[in-house]
């Protein structure tokens, strides 16, 4: 099995850290809205505060639902902010995404595609949960077969490393009956899967825009804000929050632990049109 791997330097300790960057949803006209805010202000603003507040990080993820309108532009404007971090950055698509316009715009501008970011301690897995046209997600029986393969080698060898899978639906319902139906529907088969191997610590998600940290089975499953508009937590319906945009900062520690914090910025820049019905 070929496998798309880069390796990633960790700290000199042996952790690894990360920025993740989530469902900026731009467009090619920085001014263009996503239901009253400015992505690309309110993305700008994100990154502007990770610079001066966030710790040291070494790479960041970009867990999907980068363009809103699949445009070329979109995709180079996120690689021209991204890149003001000086850090390697790693991306997978969302169900907003063109997979194919996007691989190859991000590409121009130094931002891979890997299915698994190596460091000394943990696995990083990359995984493309999208169905076209559709906002659910489906982990393809392609997909699910290398998941199940990489698993299953990593597990034969005596040393086996943590393992973080990032995906950008999320498996575990997070109590909104509108967003749980956009969750990977297949989630069943691949939380059995999880189950299996006790050396997956964690499963990092963007798609449901506000943040959750959840134990299950003793594997975490987080989500993490988008750096534009937050749906409301535990809404029937779909609603907005007025919660500021934010990002996560997550340290993957030699020992399997792993310490991680939602940061925002400053409440009340970017507030989204409330009476907005959908999305
Ligand atoms: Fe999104």
């Amino acid at each position: 099995m070929k496998i798309d791997t880069v390796n990633l330097q960790g700290h000199p300790n042996g952790d690894v850290s990360f920025l993740q960057i989530t469902d900026t949803h731009l467009f090619e006209d920085k001014e263009e809205t996503l239901i009253g805010i400015k992505t690309f202000s309110s993305f700008n603003a994100v990154i502007d505060h990770a610079l001066k507040y966030a710790p040291s990080s070494s790479a960041v993820l970009a867990t999907g639902d980068i363009s809103q309108d699949q445009s070329i532009n979109s995709y180079l404007q996120f690689g021209n902010q991204i890149n003001r971090f000086l850090l390697p950055c790693y991306s997978l698509p969302g169900n907003h995404d063109n997979h194919r316009i996007m691989k190859n715009s991000l590409l121009t501008q130094g931002i891979l595609h890997p299915q698994l970011i190596e460091s000394e301690f943990w696995t990083i897995i990359l995984l493309d949960s999208n169905v076209t046209d559709q906002p659910h997600g489906f982990l393809s029986e392609t997909n699910f077969e290398f998941l199940e393969q990489f698993l299953a080698e990593e597990a034969s060898h005596n040393s086996v490393k943590n393992v973080l899978i990032c995906i950008h639906h999320h498996i575990l319902k997070v109590g909104s009956k509108w967003l749980d139906e956009h969750i990977l529907i297949n989630r069943k088969s691949v939380l059995s899967l999880i189950k299996k191997h006790n050396f997956i610590k964690a499963v990092l998600s963007g798609h449901v825009h506000q943040e959750s940290d959840v134990l299950h089975n003793g594997v975490r499953f987080m989500t993490t804000p988008s750096t534009c508009v937050q749906f409301k937590a535990n809404s029937p319906v779909f609603t907005t929050d007025s919660k500021a945009p934010g990002y996560r900062h997550l340290v993957l520690r030699t020992s399997g632990k792993i310490d991680t914090r939602v940061l925002r910025i400053p409440s009340g820049l970017f507030d989204c049109d409330k009476d907005h019905k959908g999305y």
